[in-house]
């Protein structure tokens, strides 16, 4: 941890605010908050360079592909929300594609069994990457540097080395039994001693610097054509993946229409189709709407209640309606209306839990990750940008594309593979969101942005599959209910409910006992997880004092510092 720390101290300015603590880190000009200390002094240099929020989130997303390769990623995807101080809002869908070969059926045995691991492991589970598509459609049309000085500091990261964070040691450790399986990654990923990982050594990835020096020269061709796209079809065929050049070649980031909607005072703006985060955050936004929540208590037992049953309607939604919109019709208007909000409020009992269908066999109810990353961004002008990005599971399909460096997505099993077929998250899905060719994967990824009075309010976003949504929902109330600051907001104990299972969930010592004992009296299943939930990045704006304020999740490790 020492030289870690000296590391970021070497990298720090002195006029630099710097830290992850309880209190929120406060600055005047600017602000970068992401999952990976690094990554966020890598977007801090860039504002300081003069570029805008943009290039910094672009620089950030590059670093956390090597220093942050858990989830950081050039070979999975992500969205991008971008809010610019003139009022225009840009999003950025940079979701991986199923390969065009791919089928319905294609984790179903003979017999129509759903195979659960070729959807989560190995080349099969693959999607086609987004990543450098995506970021570079922002940094070309949003942006103002050049790809040079916006990829610096991860090739040097890569080319050099840094130090690993003792959390990322251990993960990478605790995975050895798996990256064994896939030479590519074994080179990488265990050491040629076989000897553990320390916290502090050095890690150095010469081959993802080189692959980051083709992106620098050629652009988006850099990855999707020429040698990197050689090297990822040719590490396809050594192990019985389906993405091809032609995949690779066609792939398209796309701008999106953002989904957006008052809540009170205050307006959302977030991510639509092929994610649901946003439609499902302003669903449950619009339900609870129609109660005096701050009266309840932050989580008292009524409020809970509430959330809970707002949650379990609008992921019933999810399962049945949300889907790729390029090729599934997803009636948007509806879903976000606040008339059908207050059809699904006055469903509600507010004194019994409804019970969602009937509880399926053998579903493991969300194992936590850290697998996915989000980073918010503010620049002195005033832009936003909130990024959620991922590989979906922990070093995604845990295959490194050999000679390249990085890491593949497991990013299919997002799909619903087989009708009421929980995917590793325990969510379900129907024809919306089946496998289909060349089609994008529903996610849950809800990178935010939040307004009052036409101002930025909040830049927030998290990992956490299929909580994502119910911990921006929880974090946008903790904020502007209970008048939380943007640390604790994000601290503060989260529940998560998602109709199927139907387990109201809450964080290790979340909840006091006379709380849960009346949510089981209830009619709620209340279930204790095992860690935490998500691991939130966000920013605050007192306009009035002219401060920014920037947080870190007290469950991960990032850092969030202004100037
Ligand atoms: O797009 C999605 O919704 C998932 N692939 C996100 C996965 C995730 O958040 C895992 N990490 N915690």
């Amino acid at each position: 941890m020492k030289i870690y720390i000296l590391f970021l101290i070497i990298i720090l300015q002195s006029a630099l605010v710097f830290g992850a603590s309880r209190d929120p880190i406060k600055a005047k000009n600017g602000m970068v908050v992401s999952a990976d200390p690094l990554a966020t002094l890598a977007g801090l240099k860039i504002l300081q360079q003069g570029g805008n929020a943009v290039d910094a989130a672009v620089a950030v997303g590059f670093a956390l592909a090597v220093t942050y390769p858990q989830a950081g990623n050039i070979g999975g995807g992500g969205f991008m929300n971008i809010r610019f101080s003139d009022g225009k809002n840009y999003t950025i869908d940079y979701r991986e594609k199923s390969p065009k070969s791919a089928t319905q059926n294609m984790y179903l045995d003979s017999a129509g069994n759903y195979i659960s691991d070729k959807s989560k492991f190995g080349y099969l589970a693959a999607g086609v990457p987004g990543a450098v598509a995506g970021m570079l459609l922002g940094l070309e049309k949003y942006g103002t540097l050049s790809r040079e000085k916006v990829l610096q500091s991860a090739i040097q990261y890569a080319e050099k080395g840094f130090p690993l964070h003792y959390n990322l040691a251990s993960y990478i450790n605790s995975e050895k039994e798996i990256f064994e399986k896939f030479p590519s990654s074994k080179k990488i990923y265990i050491k040629k001693n076989g000897e553990p990982f320390l916290e502090d050594e050095l890690f150095i990835q010469s081959d993802l610097a080189a692959t980051l020096k083709r992106i620098v020269k050629n652009g988006r061709d850099g990855f999707y054509k020429g040698k990197t796209a050689d090297l990822i079809v040719e590490e396809m065929n050594r192990g019985g993946g389906l993405i091809s050049h032609d995949d690779l070649k066609s792939y398209k980031a796309k701008i999106r229409t953002a989904v957006t909607n008052k809540y009170r005072d205050y307006e959302i703006i977030s991510l639509a189709p092929p994610s649901s985060g946003g439609t499902a955050l302003i669903q449950l936004l619009n339900i609870v709407e129609g109660y005096n929540l701050k009266s309840m208590g932050h989580n008292s037992s009524q409020y809970i209640h509430r959330l809970t049953e707002a949650m379990r309607r609008v992921y019933s939604d999810r399962a049945e309606y949300l889907g790729d919109p390029d090729f599934v019709n997803v009636p948007l208007k509806w879903l976000l209306s606040k008339e059908y909000a207050t059809e699904r409020r006055n469903s509600i009992d507010t004194l019994r839990a409804t019970p969602s269908q009937q509880i399926r066999n053998g579903v493991q109810p969300l194992q936590e990750t850290t697998q996915t990353t989000h980073y918010s961004v503010v620049d002195k002008w005033g832009n936003c940008v909130s990024v959620t990005t991922t590989l979906n599971g922990g070093f995604g399909n845990y295959v490194v594309v050999d000679d390249a460096g990085f890491l593949l997505n497991n990013e299919m099993d997002d799909f619903s593979a087989k009708p009421g077929e929980p995917n590793m998250f325990g969510l379900i899905g129907g024809f919306a969101n089946a496998i289909e060719p060349g089609k994008r994967m529903l996610s849950s990824m809800t990178p935010t942005i939040v307004l009052k009075n036409g101002k930025p309010f909040l830049v927030i976003g998290t990992p956490g599959g299929a909580t994502i949504i119910t911990t921006v929902f929880q974090i946008i109330l903790n904020t502007t209910e209970f008048g939380m600051n943007i640390q604790e907001a994000i601290d503060a104990p989260r529940i998560h409910a998602q109709w199927l299972p139907d387990i109201l969930l809450y964080e290790k010592n979340g909840l006091a006992v006379d709380v849960v004992n009346n949510l089981k009296s209830m009619g709620h299943t209340v279930v204790e997880r095992k860690g935490t939930s998500g691991s939130a990045e966000g920013i605050m704006f007192d306009h009035k004092k002219g401060i920014i304020f920037g947080a870190t999740d007290s469950r991960g490790y990032g850092a969030a510092v202004g100037y």
